[in-house]
């Protein structure tokens, strides 16, 4: 994708509160992840799609002064909201690229980690993205991507409209030119870079009514579902039966909602 316009899920302040909530639920994993990667004091790490800044964070707080973070994001709003709360914090060694990761202008051999939520699947190229990428990276550095196989999106009890649910959303992935299982072609495509696959890890979250989880998915699907109408991806009867669905799992104590799996996906360059 060279363009911001044809990012499939738009950028606005509620999708940027979304991303927000979204981090909360999900950033425990992705701190994980950086964890068994062994990131830490005084790395260099891009940021990819990096949205406004939820995750740079995080990586600022990891390596601290004497490292570094590049947060390369394409949106202005994303990227001026994060540059507004760094210069808040007083941080210096944080810094900022507007562009694509096929676009951007990236140092070359530079950075310790590269890393990107929920961008890969989003691109029509995931060979060009991720070969800019590797140029970014300094022989023995890792990159890491976290992203869907989305398998096991579910509502349980099942049995009504929202068991076609896993098949919209991949429509809907499609529909932008994006593949909503990228993380199943990753380890072919790093042997293809010169990477050495040294983590896949998938994680499903799981969770009952007023859980984080389902709430994180409620707000998903109460700003995306009118969206997938308009894309002709399902009529506005579908969308009304699924809606319905889900309404009555939210009211039932004993329903519960799984994730799809969300895969950490970490390759190390070797020469
Ligand atoms: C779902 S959001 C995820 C944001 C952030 N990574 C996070 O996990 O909170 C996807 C982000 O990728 C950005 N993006 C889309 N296409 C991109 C591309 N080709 N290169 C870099 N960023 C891109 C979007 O602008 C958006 O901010």
């Amino acid at each position: 994708m060279g363009n911001l316009s044809d990012y499939l899920l738009g950028v606005n302040q509620r999708e940027l509160e979304r991303l927000q909530f979204q981090h909360s639920v999900w950033g425990p994993v992705t701190r994980r992840f950086f964890e068994r990667l062994g990131a830490g004091k005084g790395w260099k790490c891009l940021d990819v799609g990096a949205g406004p800044g939820f995750v740079s964070n995080d990586l600022r707080q990891l390596v601290g002064q004497e490292g570094e973070v590049t947060a390369l994001e394409p949106s202005e709003l994303y990227l001026n909201w994060f540059k507004d709360s760094v210069s808040k914090k007083g941080w210096t060694n944080v810094k900022f690229v507007r562009g694509t990761a096929e676009q951007a202008p990236l140092p070359s051999r530079y950075f310790d980690l590269v890393f990107a939520r929920w961008v890969i699947a989003f691109v029509p190229d995931p060979d060009l993205f991720l070969s800019r990428l590797v140029a970014s990276m300094r022989v023995g550095g890792i990159i890491a991507f976290q992203d869907y196989y989305y398998e096991g999106l579910s509502l349980f009890p099942c049995g009504g409209a929202w068991d076609r649910m896993p098949d919209v959303v991949r429509a809907y992935y499609r529909s932008g030119e994006g593949d909503a299982f990228i993380t199943g072609r990753l380890p072919a495509m790093f042997a293809n870079h010169g990477l050495k696959l040294i983590d896949f890890t998938p994680t499903c979250l799981a969770g009952g009514p007023g859980s984080p989880v389902m709430e994180w998915a409620h707000q998903f699907f109460s700003i995306h579902t009118q969206h997938m109408v308009e894309k002709g991806i399902i009529t506005q009867d579908e969308a009304d039966a699924l809606q319905s669905d889900w309404e009555a799992h939210r009211r039932n104590p004993n329903a519960l909602f799984f994730s799809p799996l969300v895969v950490d996906v970490g390759g190390l360059l070797q020469l």
